[in-house]
């Protein structure tokens, strides 16, 4: 059985002082929760939000990493430092790093290889754009991230993937949970092909595009939908509670 897995994806938002808050409003509301929770916040509040969710169940994240161990990288941030904090999952390969920050399927992949190496169990992002669904061209991108992505992967136990099509992301769209469990099927049938049945029946993958309170039980009901990334509602806490309590 997969675990269920929840993600808060903060993005660019709340300083360290707003991050402590937002987790002692969290911790209540989130304690007796059945899915994995994980909190992916922005590097200046990692320090902060580790105190801050000490003694619960909520697990801290990065929302990226960098591949070299250490060197000339000018803003970029090692595994080594992010697990001295305590950091135990990353985000690698969001939409948002892919469009506004030249993230390439190569570049996912060496930093993918480097949290495996170090011990960070990463969370990949894959979707397609509107562009590229309304060409009908879906699975032909997600197949290129996923084989681009994950080449020479060959454990998958600590991944997790986030389907989060880019046309769904802050735009209160959502896939239906039809669409998005089919899609994701798409996946784990390309993952099993490629990397073997235990590898895409163990392999955890979450939906990502304004998943919230309201449509949170209807996705997590799909049999291939093992859990959300969520970006705006991670960032009310009852809204992010509502939605790790979704059999609630
Ligand atoms: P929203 O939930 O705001 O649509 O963002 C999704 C996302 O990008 C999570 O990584």
């Amino acid at each position: 059985m997969r675990k269920p897995i929840i993600a808060g994806n903060w993005k660019m938002n709340k300083t360290a002082a707003e991050a402590e808050k937002l987790i002692d409003e969290l911790k209540p509301l989130v304690k007796k929760s059945k899915p994995e929770v994980v909190v992916c916040v922005p590097y200046t509040d990692l320090a902060a939000t580790k105190k801050a969710i000490e003694g619960s169940n909520i697990k801290l994240g990065a929302q990226n990493v960098a591949w070299a161990d250490s060197g000339a990288f000018t803003g970029e941030i090692s595994a080594e430092m992010l697990k001295e904090i305590g950091v135990e999952y990353v985000i690698i390969g969001h939409s948002e790093r892919r469009t506004y920050f030249g993230e390439t399927d190569e570049s996912v992949n060496l930093r993918l290889h480097q949290a495996l190496k170090c011990g960070l169990k990463p969370i990949v992002c894959v979707g397609e754009t509107l562009f590229e669904r309304e060409k009908k061209r879906t699975n032909k991108v997600l197949k290129r991230q996923v084989l681009e992505g994950f080449k020479d992967v060959t454990d998958f136990t600590d991944i997790v993937i986030a389907y989060e099509p880019v046309w769904a992301i802050g735009t209160g769209k959502t896939a239906t949970a039809e669409d998005a469990n089919k899609t994701i099927g798409y996946i784990r049938n390309l993952v099993k092909k490629t990397w073997g049945a235990d590898t895409a029946k163990n392999l955890r993958i979450q939906y990502g595009g304004s998943m919230k309170p309201s449509n949170a039980k209807e996705l997590m009901a799909m049999r291939n939908i093992d859990g959300g990334l969520i970006g705006g509602a991670s960032l009310k806490a009852e809204d992010f509670a509502a939605i790790v309590n979704y059999k609630d």
